[in-house]
């Protein structure tokens, strides 16, 4: 696989694949680090790129020499020789943020997931209204709890991984937000006292489709069919949703020629809602599966899939508000062509 391919390179090379969490600047050297960050990505998008985004280690100039000595100091890069350094965290600039998450080499189920297409979309199309009490699940890096407490009154994240809190710890700090996260341990709705409500509750949950016995990242692993998170999820959204309460969800959901599995679950679980559903892309389920063709569990896997009749997979975004029960779908075609080539440049 690409990831364990580009690690053992790393090994070979004798470079550190794992690094500690980044460590957060106090207020005023955060807006000196992200004005200096602006400047350099700015004047040097191409070695932003090298070192941030493809992860590889950067000869820095004279000139650069300060702003590398203050990345070290917070845990984002780290010194190898006189004047090389290599980076410690991917660093995704985004609307004037940047986003720290964790290196493709980092190899534990920990690692805290990169930013990709979903959380551009989210990003961009969360139905945060002014004065929203908002909860994330399944926080991650927390870059969109950042945007959405651009609105927001209050903003919660909930996340199973102290490493992910750690992450969107330090992106607060680094990018404070109009109201602060307030960031809680644990799975699902199980941190929250007993009858919190929200007004807008989002999601981008783990949603890579894995079989049984691999063992997998925490961030990606959605069962074998991908809806493992899910299920458990959209039980309890019903009681934490306030009175006009609304719930998204961005992800890959499995299905047949006729629809996606998805659909049929929400509208079960969540009854006296409207589903408006984005259709972000369609593709074969063989080809969602690939990476795992080498597992030894994989023939095994795609049978039982294939007996449900699950061969299709479809990427959504599902917005579910009050309201006559039943399901619009869209295609954004033009959001979806908008996203791809911002998230290309991450790649
Ligand atoms: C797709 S990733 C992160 C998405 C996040 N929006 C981001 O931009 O980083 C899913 C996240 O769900 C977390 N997670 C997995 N299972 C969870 C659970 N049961 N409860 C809470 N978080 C969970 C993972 O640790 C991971 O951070």
């Amino acid at each position: 696989m690409l990831q364990g391919a580009r690690r053992r390179i790393d090994l070979l090379l004798g470079r550190k694949t794992e690094f500690a969490p980044p460590t957060h600047p106090e207020a005023a050297g955060a807006q000196a680090l992200r004005d200096e960050l602006t400047r350099w990505h700015a004047g040097s998008v191409d070695r932003y790129a090298r070192v941030f985004l493809a992860g590889k280690p950067l000869l820095v100039t004279r000139q650069e020499r300060a702003l590398f000595a203050r990345l070290a100091a917070h845990g984002l890069v780290e010194r190898l020789g006189p004047s090389i350094y290599q980076p410690c965290v991917r660093l995704f600039p985004l609307y004037g943020r940047f986003i720290a998450t964790d290196l493709l080499s980092h190899s534990t189920p920990d690692q805290v997931f990169s930013l990709m297409f979903e959380q551009l979309y989210l990003v961009r199309n969360m139905g945060v209204h002014e004065g929203d009490r908002v909860l994330e699940l399944c926080l991650g890096s927390g870059v969109n709890s950042l945007f959405a407490a651009d609105a927001a009154r209050a903003v919660t994240g909930i996340d199973i991984n102290d490493r992910a809190l750690a992450f969107a710890r330090f992106n607060e700090a680094l990018n404070p937000a109009a109201v602060p996260v307030e960031r809680l341990e644990g799975s699902l709705y199980e941190p929250l006292a007993v009858g919190r409500v929200f007004d807008l509750i989002v999601v981008n949950p783990p949603f890579e489709f894995v079989p049984q016995g691999e063992e997998w990242f925490l961030h990606s692993d959605g069962g074998e069919d991908g809806l493992d998170v899910v299920r458990t999820l959209l039980a309890d959204t019903p009681a934490r949703l306030a009175p006009g309460g609304r719930f998204e969800i961005i992800t890959w959901s499995p299905g047949t020629k006729l629809g996606p599995l998805l659909v049929d679950l929400m509208r079960e679980a969540l009854p006296g809602m409207r589903l408006l559903v984005h259709v972000l892309d369609v593709a074969p389920m063989d080809n969602h599966i690939q990476a795992f063709k080498r597992s030894p569990h994989y023939d095994a896997f795609r049978a039982r899939l294939a007996k449900r009749g699950l061969d299709e997979v479809y990427f959504l975004f599902v917005h579910a508000a009050p309201g006559a029960p039943g399901v619009e779908v869209v295609t954004p075609e033009q959001e979806v062509e908008t996203c791809r080539g911002l998230a290309a440049a991450w790649l």
